[in-house]
C-alpha cells in the first residue's frame, strides 16, 4: 500500500517509530526523491531528499545549500540556529574551513593513539562487569560511559567535574524521550555552556596545553581570533555531538549481533575485517536520521525547482538503504565494501569525530569477541522518541561469559 507524504508527518517523532517506514522511503526514492513536505503544526513546509545520489549532491555543495541557519530540521523550521556562524557544524565558507583545519588535528591517528588504548581498556572492563550478572541494560550500564569519557579526555576535563557534566549532558538530550521536561533540558544546556565558559577562562589564565580546549584557546589568540562564545559553542557541540550518536551506534551493534548469529560466530572466530564491519554497522544503525540545509539561491535538485530560502532535509536513513547504491540494502553484510554510507554525512561537514566513533565501535567488537560467548536479548528494546536521532535507550541483554 502506498504511503504518501501528506499522510505522514516527518516532524513528529512518533512517525519514526512506524514499522512500515522503509516502504515509505522506498516509494519516495522511486517516485519523488525530492518531495515537498507540507507545513504541519504551525511549522513551514520543507523539502525531503531520499536517494543516495541526491543526498550526496546536497552534502557536497555548501555554496548552494548552507548550514549557517542550522543543520537540524527542528531548529531550521523554528527560524534558525542562534549559534549560526559561531559553531563549526553551522558555519560555512572560509571560516568553516579554517576552524575545521585546526580542530581536526586533535582527531588525527597520532593524537588518538593513547585515547584508543584507554577506550579499549574501559570498554573491556564494562563488558567484563556485564558478564558477571544475569542481565544488564546495555544502553544504560555500558554504552553511555564510553563516548562521554572519551570526549572529556580529548577536552581534558578535570575528573572532579565529570559527574555533573555527565548529568547535564544526559538531561540536555532528555528531550528525546516522549514525556521529557523541556525546561529541565534547557537549563542543563545552559549549565553546560556556563561550565565551558568558566573552564575556558580558567584554562586561558594557565599555561598552554595541547588538548582540544587548549587548541581552541590558541585559536582565540591567533589570526582566526575565535570569539569567546565561539569557543564555548564548539566545546558544547563536541561534547553533545559525539555522545548520543555514538551511544546509539554501540547499542544498535549489540542488537545486530544478537540477531545475526552467523555474523557473531564469524566475529568470535576472528574471521571478519572489523574496519569493514564497523562501516556496515554505521550504515545499519544510522544514528542521525537527517541533516538540514537552506538553499542559498533559486536552484534545481534532481529536476525539482528549489527556491532561495527553502529548507532542504536530507534523510540518511533513506539514502543508506537505497538499492541504487547498496546491493541488498536490508541485509546486514559484514563484508560490504565499498560502503559509501552517509551516517557521518559527506563533504565539507563530514563528521569531525568519525575516527573516534570508529575506535569506540571497534573497541566494543573486540571486547565482545574476547569476553562473551553468547548475546541474548532479554526483553523488548525501547526506542528513543526523536525526529533527529534513531536507536534504543534500553536494551536488556545477557552476556554469557566465555569459558
Ligand atoms: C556514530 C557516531 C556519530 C555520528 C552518526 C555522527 C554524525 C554526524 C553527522 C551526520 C554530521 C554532519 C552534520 C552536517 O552535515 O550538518 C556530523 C558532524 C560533526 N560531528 Fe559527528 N557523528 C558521530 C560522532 C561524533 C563524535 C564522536 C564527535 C566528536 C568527538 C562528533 C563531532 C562532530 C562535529 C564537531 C561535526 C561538525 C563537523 C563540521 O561541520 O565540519 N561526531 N556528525
Amino acid at each position: 500500500m502506498t504511503i504518501t507524504m501528506s499522510e505522514l508527518d516527518l516532524t513528529d517523532p512518533a512517525t519514526h517509530l512506524r514499522p512500515d517506514l522503509s516502504e515509505f522511503w522506498a516509494e519516495q526514492r522511486e517516485g519523488q526523491p525530492v518531495a515537498w513536505h507540507p507545513p504541519s503544526a504551525g511549522r513551514p513546509g520543507f523539502w525531503v531528499v531520499s536517494t543516495h545520489a541526491l543526498a550526496t549532491e546536497v552534502y557536497r555543495d555548501n555554496v548552494r545549500f548552507t548550514s549557517e541557519q542550522g543543520n537540524v530540521m527542528e531548529t531550521l523550521l523554528r527560524g534558525g540556529d542562534s549559534a549560526g556562524g559561531r559553531m563549526l557544524a553551522v558555519t560555512d565558507g572560509p571560516r568553516h574551513r579554517a576552524v575545521r583545519r585546526e580542530l581536526i588535528k586533535s582527531f588525527s591517528p597520532a593524537n588518538l593513539a593513547s585515547l584508543r588504548i584507554r577506550v579499549r581498556a574501559a570498554m573491556r572492563e564494562l563488558v567484563a562487569n556485564a558478564t558477571t550478572t544475569d542481565s544488564c541494560d546495555f544502553a544504560v550500564d555500558v554504552a553511555p560511559h564510553i563516548p562521554l569519557t572519551a570526549i572529556c579526555d580529548l577536552l581534558d576535563i578535570p575528573e572532579a567535574d565529570r559527574p555533573q557534566l555527565f548529568i547535564d549532558a544526559s538531561t540536555s538530550l532528555a528531550s528525546q524521550e516522549q514525556y521529557a521536561d523541556e525546561l529541565e533540558a534547557t537549563l542543563a544546556r545552559n549549565g553546560l555552556l556556563l561550565y565551558f565558559s568558566r573552564l575556558s577562562k580558567r584554562r586561558a589564565a594557565g599555561p598552554p596545553r595541547d588538548d582540544l580546549i587548549g587548541t581552541l584557546i590558541e585559536m582565540t589568540r591567533g589570526p582566526l581570533a575565535l570569539a569567546d562564545d565561539e569557543l564555548v559553542f564548539n566545546c558544547y557541540s563536541l561534547l553533545l555531538g559525539g555522545d548520543e550518536t555514538t551511544r546509539l551506534a554501540l547499542v544498535g551493534t549489540v542488537k545486530a549481533l544478537a540477531e545475526h548469529p552467523e555474523i557473531w560466530a564469524r566475529l568470535r572466530a576472528g574471521d571478519l575485517d572489523q574496519d569493514v564491519f564497523v562501516e556496515e554497522l554505521l550504515r545499519w544503525t544510522t544514528p542521525a536520521l537527517h541533516v538540514g540545509r537552506v538553499a542559498v539561491t533559486d536552484t534545481e535538485l534532481g529536476g525539482t525547482a528549489i527556491r532561495a530560502g527553502d529548507v532542504v532535509t536530507v534523510w540518511n536513513n533513506a539514502a543508506n538503504f537505497d538499492d541504487a547504491e547498496f546491493h541488498e540494502p536490508h541485509r546486514l553484510n559484514p563484508d560490504r565494501a565499498p560502503n559509501r554510507h552517509l551516517s557521518f554525512a559527506y563533504g565539507p561537514h563530514f563528521c569531525l569525530g568519525a575516527a573516534l566513533a570508529r575506535i569506540e565501535l571497534v573497541a566494543l567488537l573486540d571486547a565482545l569477541a574476547e569476553l562473551v560467548s553468547d548475546i541474548t536479548v532479554l526483553g523488548e528494546p525501547k526506542y528513543i522518541y526523536s525526529n533527529f536521532l534513531a536507536g534504543m535507550h534500553s536494551l536488556p541483554v545477557r552476556f554469557t561469559p566465555l569459558g
